[in-house]
């Protein structure tokens, strides 16, 4: 039997990405996004307008896709609450976030030159995609969808199947954000900041592992 709701998120289970951009003085910025999906090289993701990245995107053109994996949970969640728009509109600021210069330290993630593009790589993110922006469309009135080719693609030695340019989907693990939530090969990894900020009504959930 099915129920009619008036569903109030609509994140089914997505992987997280942390998506690099350049800052106008040349600094990284580091942002977690989950709204991301692939066809052929290009990626179009789904960023809120008030985001410092999608103002960094429509300066610089390009930007690095760092895909996160599931024991990556914890730097992701120190990110959750912070952007690297100052002041903070006031919508976020009314939802917890604060301003941070630097991401990187913050999460404790190490920033990684890319090959091609200024904006930065994860160290820890076994894989890394440089990519250019392609296209830029209106999406849900206050975000916007932007279209990204990958110029360059990095993937961690022992994900790759031996001989092939292809990533061992078995030895992947991709952290996936759930309803706000953060799982890892199906489970509840580590509780999220963002369920939080948003008021999610997911109780007593225990981390496994
Ligand atoms: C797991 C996770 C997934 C997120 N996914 C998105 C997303 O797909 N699109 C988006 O605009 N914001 C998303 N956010 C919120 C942004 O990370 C947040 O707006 C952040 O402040 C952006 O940083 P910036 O302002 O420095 O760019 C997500 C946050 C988390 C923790």
């Amino acid at each position: 039997m099915h129920v009619n709701l008036d569903l109030k998120v609509l994140y089914f289970g997505t992987p997280v990405v942390l998506i690099g951009t350049r800052n106008a003085d040349g600094s990284a910025n580091l942002a977690p996004m989950s709204s991301a999906w692939w066809l052929k090289q290009s990626c179009m993701i789904g960023m809120g307008n008030r985001s410092k990245t999608t103002e960094n995107l429509l300066r610089e053109r390009e930007c690095v896709l760092n895909l996160a994996s599931a024991d990556m949970a914890a730097a992701v969640d120190r990110l959750a609450p912070l952007t690297g728009t100052f002041p903070v509109p006031q919508a976020k600021a009314a939802k917890g976030y604060r301003y941070e210069a630097d991401k990187f330290g913050a999460a404790g993630l190490t920033p990684q030159a890319s090959e091609l593009v200024g904006a930065p790589r994860v160290a820890e993110c076994p894989i890394q995609l440089e990519c250019v922006v392609d296209a830029v469309h209106t999406f849900a009135e206050t975000a916007s969808a932007v279209e990204v080719r990958v110029v360059r693609a990095h993937v961690e030695e022992r994900l790759v199947i031996p001989g092939t340019d292809h990533v061992d989907p078995v030895g992947w693990d991709p952290l996936i954000m759930k309803f706000c939530e953060f799982f890892g090969r199906g489970e509840y990894v580590h509780p999220s900041r963002l369920a939080e900020a948003w008021r999610m009504p997911h109780q007593g959930l225990t981390p496994t592992g």
